[in-house]
Order: structure tokens, then C-alpha cells, then sequence
């Protein structure tokens, strides 16, 4: 089905108690519904649309299924076999990524590409205002790819690579529930970019997803900013380097893990706004709604509600308020204990990160601001290079 991304944003403009409105958003929550509950379906079916020679075994689903089956036993042996393992990776890989950022990320400039592919911008934002066009999925989908992206092995599209044995970034439990559209909207910029022939093959796939990463934010609301471009496409992927930050974090382990990737409190306090836009799983939150002193008790109701009666693909957005725009309410609804995941209503139960919650839930402004910031030093994390195995990936999906 597709519906128009426009219309349901100014369907949410002209704001609450009005019936349209209401309309709106149920026909969304259904849109964004079935793609929950198909993921591991739809997520197939992208590699196989847009892959005709992929290898059988893949088009199976055989490995989706395992590592569905793997998120869903969320269980305490799962965990608790692979704990000492992550242990190592969240010490040591984040910290051997950051180390080794400064260095490259010194290459990278905003007008990269201005001799070899001049319209490079405006191509990839001409490609992703179709995508947003067509799915309200794709903006927050392709935020989120970004962020899982760079903060594994760095900034250099891994996330995408396909490999023929399928040990790869997608395919761990962390990444498993990342949305087609966002894959969908970097293989068709890159497909955009690669039709001009003085571009084609010349842009990496890790660039293009930086660039539809702020035209995502952008075509949402948020702010327009400048990206820092020359990132190399990386080749290695494997699931074993997914180490991601969980919704169940408190503010120590959060700064932990930002900090290994050379990022402040406020840098992670700021980034956590990404959450302002796009959706999670009952399966993230649903704990929180027995009885969580810091969620809000109507909210906590409506949340157990909508999980029981969904208990296989429920979900709710991460802002509740206005889900598909990019602004401040996040903070505020942060404010009234209507952080959805628990690593985000803790931003504001700690007294430590309180003070920053409250500025940018009274100050737009400042909250853009410092999300630019955080969103600059973020793609500038483990950049690759020549002299580090880079390349140009001519097919987002595979080393060349
Ligand atoms: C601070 C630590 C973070 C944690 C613990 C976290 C956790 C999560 C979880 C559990 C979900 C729901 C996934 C699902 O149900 O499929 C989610 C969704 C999302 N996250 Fe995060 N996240 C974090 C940081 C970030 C950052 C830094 C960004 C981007 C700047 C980001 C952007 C998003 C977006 C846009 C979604 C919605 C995706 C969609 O609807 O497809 N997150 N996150």
C-alpha cells in the first residue's frame, strides 16, 4: 500500500482533536504494523528484489529465521553465553575504532565531491524525497541504519554488506530489526548517483547513506545541515562486531558506550533525539509497563494495551506526540515520564543528565544544534581509507 508521506505529515499539523487526524494516524500505525510483523519477510524479500544473483542459500531466509529465533529467546543463556565475548568487544572494539578515527576523519570535507560528482547533493536528495515519498518508514529507518552503521567498525556502510556465508552486520540479533526502507533508500540514491557518468562508481555507499542520513532528518523537519564527505566503503562484516547500546541501558552504560566511540553526554543526549521520529517493538518496552516508577501510569496502561492486544508485532512510537516529525517533544514528552524505551526516559530520571533534557525540551534550537554537532563527530567515527582498506563499493551489498 502506499501512502503519501506528505500528507500524513500535514494531517499531524493540523493537530489533535480532529477525527482526520485520527484516521491518519491509525491508518499509519497499521501501515508501520504490518511491516513489524512481516520484518523478517520483507527483509528477505529486499535482498531478493534487488538482488537477482543472490546466492540461494541466502534467499532462504534460513539465517533471518535463526536470528529472529535469536532476538526473540532475548533470554537470559543467550545473553548470558555471549556476555563475556561482548564484554570484550564493547571494551576493545569501540575504543580500537575511536583510536584509530582522528586520523582519517581529518580527510573529509564538505566539498569532497565538488570536482567529481558536482550535483552529487542534490541527486541523493532528489532520490530520497522519493523514498520518504513513498514509505513514512524510510526517514527514521535510514537514521537509524546510520547510527548502527557507524558505530560498528565506523562509518563505512559495513552494515550493508551481504556475505555469501551470511556472517554478517544485518544478520545479528542487534540489526536484525533494522527496516528494509532504510537499506532501500541508500541502494536508490547509489542507484541515482551511479546514472550520471561523471559519478558513476565514483561516490561510496557510506557517504551516499551520510548524506540520506541528513536528508532524512531534513525532509522531516529537522535541521539542514552540512556533511562531512570522503569516507571509503569498508569490507569487512561480521555479526560477532555488533555491539550496540540496548533500551534497557541506564545513563553509566550509555556514556560508556558513546564515550568509546569519542562521543560526550551531551553528544549522546542529543542523538538520543533521533528517537523523536520512527518506532519500537513491544518486545523493547513492554517490561516497563508493570509498573516502571518513572513511566507515566496512563501511558503505562494504553502501552500494555496496544502490546496485549499485538503480542507478536505490537509496537509504539518513540514519540507518541508527533511520531513522524523531527522536533523537540521527544524532551518533553521525557519530561511527563513518556519516554517510551528505558534508555531514554533515563535521560531524565538521572539527575545527571536532567539539566540537558530540560534544555532542549525548552529550546529547539538548541537541541538542533547540538544534534548537528554530535551528528558531525558521529560520521567521522572509524573512517576508512585507502592506506585502511577502503574502497568504493560499486554494489552497496558486496565488496567489489
Ligand atoms: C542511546 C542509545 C540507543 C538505544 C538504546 C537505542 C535503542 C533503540 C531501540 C530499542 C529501537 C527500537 C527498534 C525496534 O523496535 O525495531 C530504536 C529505534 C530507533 N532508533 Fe535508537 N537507540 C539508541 C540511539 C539511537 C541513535 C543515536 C539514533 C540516531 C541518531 C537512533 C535512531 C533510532 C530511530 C530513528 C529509531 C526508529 C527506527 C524505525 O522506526 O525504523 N537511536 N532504538
Amino acid at each position: 500500500m502506499a501512502i503519501n508521506y506528505r500528507w500524513h505529515i500535514d494531517r499531524l499539523n493540523l493537530r489533535l482533536n480532529n477525527d482526520h487526524l485520527h484516521s491518519g494516524l491509525l491508518e499509519l500505525n497499521n501501515w508501520i504494523s504490518g511491516s513489524h510483523s512481516e520484518e523478517a519477510t520483507r527483509h528477505d524479500l529486499l535482498y531478493k528484489r534487488t538482488l537477482p544473483t543472490l546466492p540461494n542459500h541466502l534467499s532462504s531466509g534460513s539465517n533471518i529465521l535463526a536470528a529472529q529465533a535469536c532476538l526473540r529467546a532475548s533470554s537470559k543463556e543467550t545473553v548470558g553465553s555471549m556476555r563475556s565475548f561482548v564484554h570484550f568487544l564493547a571494551v576493545f572494539l569501540p575504543a580500537l575504532v575511536a583510536i584509530m578515527s582522528p586520523m582519517a576523519a581529518a580527510q573529509l570535507s564538505p566539498n569532497y565531491y565538488a570536482n567529481i560528482c558536482p550535483n552529487l547533493e542534490s541527486i541523493v536528495r532528489g532520490a530520497v524525497q522519493q523514498s520518504v515519498a513513498q514509505s513514512p518508514i524510510s526517514a527514521p529507518a535510514t537514521l537509524r541504519l546510520f547510527f548502527h552503521d557507524c558505530a560498528v567498525q565506523g562509518c563505512d556502510a559495513s552494515v550493508m554488506i551481504i556475505n555469501p556465508n551470511g556472517d554478517d552486520e544485518w544478520r545479528s540479533a542487534d540489526d536484525q530489526t533494522l527496516k528494509p526502507e532504510g537499506f532501500l533508500t541508500v541502494i536508490n540514491a547509489k542507484k541515482a548517483v551511479d546514472s550520471v557518468p561523471q559519478c558513476a562508481n565514483k561516490v561510496s555507499c557510506a557517504d551516499i547513506l551520510a548524506l540520506a542520513t541528513r536528508d532524512s532528518v531534513f525532509l522531516s523537519g529537522g535541521p539542514n545541515y552540512q556533511v562531512e564527505l570522503g569516507r571509503l566503503d569498508g569490507r569487512v562484516s561480521t555479526r560477532a562486531s555488533v555491539n550496540l547500546p540496548h533500551g534497557n541501558f541506564n545513563l553509566d552504560q550509555l556514556n560508556g558506550f558513546f564515550s568509546s566511540l569519542g562521543l560526550s553526554q551531551t553528544d549522546m543526549i542529543a542523538l538520543s533525539g533521533g528517537h523523536t521520529i520512527g518506532a519500537a517493538s513491544c518486545n523493547f518496552f513492554g517490561y516497563r509497563t508493570g509498573g516502571d516508577p518513572t513511566m507515566d501510569s496512563s501511558f503505562a496502561a494504553s502501552l500494555r494495551n496496544t502490546c496485549a492486544a499485538n503480542p507478536a508485532s505490537g509496537f509504539a512510537f518513540l514519540d507518541g506526540t508527533s511520531p513522524v516529525r523531527f522536533d523537540n517533544v521527544f524532551y518533553q514528552n521525557l519530561r511527563i515520564g513518556r519516554g517510551l524505551l528505558g534508555s531514554d526516559q533515563t535521560l531524565y530520571s538521572d539527575p545527571r543528565s536532567r539539566g540537558t533534557v530540560d534544555l532542549y525540551a525548552g529550546n529547539q534550537g538548541a537541541f538542533f544544534n547540538d544534534f548537528v554537532n554530535a551528528m558531525t563527530k558521529l560520521g567521522r567515527v572509524g573512517v576508512k581509507t585507502a592506506a585502511t582498506g577502503g574502497e568504493i563499493r560499486r554494489d552497496c551489498r558486496f565488496q567489489n
